[in-house]
């Protein structure tokens, strides 16, 4: 099997900072996972521009990250936006039937998933991560995401997805959610796996909340007549049909749902903090806004481990940082197998059971134009 490990190490690390864009940029989870990616790898990083329509939006990132987002992303001018290495954009869940029939690019009119392709088209960076509900994968039998990625590989770009979740990257907060993987250029990206131990809820718990988190007594009665509580603390969930589940974890933050949807111990809200910390958003970020506000900023925004994970591999499979391992492609031929991009050395031939020993196939995550 070719590995990383057969390939040569790439020798000529760039100093110059690696330049994003921040679409539809909320509260800047994609910002502090890039922050964070940077520190680790030193590797600098520089946004150049980032966008949410949302003025309470605007202002928390502002405070937070000594920027203004511009405003509505279909009023600006694509010549408008800077230069830049990756885009980053966790679009709004639109009402993705507005995707039509047609194929490709021209068939994203009239969406915000446009604004990204147009920019796309006219700033053509080295590579994107998109970021949105998991119930778009299954939207209208999966043929919104195809027209999607179709659209994507159209503007000429090796583009794969997958479903991640929260859970395995160590917060304790149940958020599957698709991401968007593409690059210009064919290269070797692994999706990470997750399977970090996850975080105590009871580290991300505040003492001594204040009494207006709590539930009324009604409700906590009436919470108390469906589940007991346990020694060690609990969110409880109430789904559409009023069944109450309680897990050492939360059920994904919503940003429209009620204000009794979730309840730690079945008795109180989670503060702004706690909500906070459940997207992995450190404590040196700084809450400006008021509780309704951050209550939906949180529920928009992404897990920020995720898109870290997900970005130290794309850092890495970019070549922008020591561990990148550099293979010569013209070595390599690609076969589409089971939607995904089967990269083995010319010559040889994919079989499904060829995972026995010396195999030569490698399988990239990555998906043919
Ligand atoms: C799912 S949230 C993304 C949150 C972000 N990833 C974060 O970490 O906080 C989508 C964001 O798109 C913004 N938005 C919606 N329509 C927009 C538009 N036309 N132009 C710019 N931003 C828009 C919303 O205000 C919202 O903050």
């Amino acid at each position: 099997m070719v590995s990383y490990s057969n390939m040569v190490n790439h020798k000529g690390k760039s100093s110059k900072a690696i330049r994003y864009i921040d679409l539809f940029c909320g509260i800047g989870g994609f910002r502090i996972a890039t922050e964070q990616i940077s520190a680790e790898l030193s590797i600098p990083v520089k946004c150049v521009f980032s966008c949410d329509i949302d003025e309470e939006c605007q202002i928390a990132y502002e405070e937070n990250f000594s920027e203004m987002p511009a405003g509505d992303i279909t009023t600006v001018d694509a010549r408008d936006i800077p230069e830049h290495d990756i885009l980053f954009a966790g679009f709004p869940c639109q009402p993705f039937s507005i995707i039509g029939y047609r194929r490709g690019f021209e068939d994203t009119r009239g969406t915000l998933f446009f604004e990204i392709a147009r920019i796309l088209e006219a700033k053509k960076p080295t590579a994107f991560v998109l970021e949105n509900v998991k119930l778009l994968v299954g939207h209208n039998n999966g043929k919104t995401l195809k027209r999607i990625m179709s659209a994507l590989r159209d503007l000429g770009y090796y583009a794969d997805f997958r479903v991640l979740n929260a859970l395995d990257f160590g917060i304790p907060q149940k958020r599957e959610r698709v991401f968007i993987v593409g690059f210009k250029k064919a290269c070797l990206f692994d999706w990470p796996k997750g399977s970090i131990h996850m975080t105590a809820l009871q580290e991300i718990l505040e003492d001594n909340v204040p009494d207006q988190y709590y539930a009324s007594e009604r409700i906590r009665k009436n919470r108390l007549k469906k589940h007991k509580p346990t020694k060690e603390p609990t969110i409880w969930h109430e789904n559409k049909a009023g069944h109450i589940s309680a897990y050492p974890f939360s059920c994904a933050l919503r940003a429209g749902a009620s204000y009794n949807y979730l309840l730690v111990n079945g008795e109180r809200r989670l503060t702004s903090r706690e909500m906070l910390r459940l997207q992995g958003f450190p404590d040196s970020f700084k809450i400006v806004c008021n509780y309704s506000q951050t209550r939906k900023q949180a529920g928009n925004s992404l897990p920020v481990p995720v898109a870290k994970a997900v970005l130290k591999n794309l850092f890495i499979a970019q070549g922008w940082h020591d561990s990148y391992v550099e293979h010569d492609f013209n070595n390599l031929q690609y076969q589409m197998v089971d939607g995904q991009m089967m990269i083995f050395e010319k010559g040889e031939k994919y079989g499904r059971r060829t995972k026995v020993k010396n195999s030569r196939k490698i399988q990239a995550t990555l998906s043919a134009k």
